[in-house]
């Protein structure tokens, strides 16, 4: 790449202490990103500090509000949030800043200049838009790129007429504050009962009273983040409401933001849609908050274009990319590699229960998981420094 200053390209890093940030420098440390990259450390909070033991020249934290600090970077990447891109962003385009912001925020997601980045699925969409001069680079929504790590061949293949996806989707969707607030409830729920579980005759429903009477009465403060009680319970809403004031299939009908992005993001990562001057592949389905800790899991359900074997489908879905693995759709090996305890940590994205549903031989069922802080938010964004590193 054409570099602004320098030998190596100055890599602008902000956010990389938060959740996804921590999980992108791990990530970065670990396929040695650092040796090819000149790293610049900013804080939103700490300005004028210690920047981390991967810093090299610029050993100093620097403002992650100060616009001129940020346009010497040949790149930007930020993990810091939405509210920080709405601040930042455009006053550094607006200050003639040219070079590439990589985001894992989803403000800039749906811009006709941003590409939503995941290269094992998308990278000819990737490519088209670096040769038109793209500069803005944006990771997908978590749900959104762990399925499409998953499932994405059958979308290349041209065979998913429609996909319906029901998720079950981690705490750590929401941050980290959320993963605190579900195990402190796990804990106190736990505690209420816990003469009762160690005494093997006491009655279950004594037990099971006492734990729906402590849900039921957890504080504004034991519910802060999530609003209602999540341990030993689920909460089928997630993110903003978008009100009932639209058509079907459009933003605001009756959907969660979350549910609306699993369309409206699939067909952009796949290039395809209303901004492409093609039609877009129905995506739709149900988004649901679990009490597991950080892989995002989902139930879908395709209605092929045609009549396929499902040993072409398994083939199709397992030759995709490296990370992809068909799971048997057997209880043995559902149970033991088909679970957030199994995913979590890993880029494996495993996918299972694959079968033909009773609705007809076009009717495809399967369940897939994925690590929402690895494919789900950190991966695609080290991976896009290297493809901009490589351009
Ligand atoms: N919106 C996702 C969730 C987070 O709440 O699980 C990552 O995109």
């Amino acid at each position: 790449m054409k570099l602004l200053n320098g030998q190596q390209p100055l890599v602008g890093l902000v956010g990389w202490r938060g959740m996804v940030g921590s999980v992108l420098m791990d990530r970065m440390q670990a396929e040695g990103d650092f040796a090819l990259i000149e790293p610049l450390f900013f804080s939103t909070s700490n300005a004028g500090g210690k920047a981390p033991a991967q810093a090299k020249s610029e050993t100093v934290l620097k403002d992650a509000f100060d616009v001129d600090a940020l346009k010497k970077c040949d790149i930007v990447i930020t993990a810091q949030g939405g509210d920080y891109t709405s601040e930042v962003f455009p006053k550094l385009r607006a200050a003639g800043w040219n070079g590439h912001w990589i985001d894992a925020a989803s403000t800039l997601r749906m811009k006709d200049d941003a590409v939503i980045i995941l290269d094992p699925v998308n990278l000819p969409v990737i490519r088209s838009a670096l040769g038109r001069g793209g500069r803005n680079w944006i990771g997908g929504n978590c749900t959104v790129s762990c399925m499409l790590m998953g499932v994405g061949a059958l979308y290349k293949a041209g065979l998913v007429e429609w996909m319906t996806s029901m998720t079950y989707q981690a705490a750590s969707g929401g941050g980290a504050q959320h993963m605190r607030e579900l195990l402190t409830q796990f804990g106190t729920l736990n505690a209420e009962v816990r003469p009762l579980l160690d005494d093997p005759k006491s009655a279950i429903l004594e037990i099971d009273r006492k734990v729906l009477s402590r849900q039921q009465s957890l504080s504004a403060d034991e519910t802060a983040n999530f609003g209602v009680p999540l341990g030993g319970s689920l909460i089928p809403w997630i993110d903003k409401d978008l009100g009932l004031d639209k058509q079907p299939g459009e933003a605001g009908w009756g959907t969660s933001r979350e549910e609306w992005k699993a369309g409206a993001e699939t067909n952009k990562i796949l290039g395809q849609g209303p901004g492409f001057g093609t039609a877009a592949t129905p995506v739709d389905g149900f988004c649901v908050r679990v009490g597991a800790m950080r892989c995002h899991s989902q139930a879908l359900t395709f209605k092929l274009t045609k009549d396929v074997p499902l040993t072409d489908i398994e083939h199709l879905i397992a030759s995709d990319n490296e990370w992809v693995k068909v799971v048997p759709n057997n209880k043995e090996a559902t149970i033991r590699e088909l679970t957030p305890v199994a995913v979590t940590g890993t880029l494996g994205i495993p996918v299972g229960r694959i079968r033909q549903l009773a609705m007809g031989p076009q009717y495809l069922g399967a369940f897939t998981i994925g690590d929402q802080l690895l494919w789900g938010a950190a991966e695609p964004l080290r991976r896009m420094l290297r493809i901009l590193l490589e351009a």
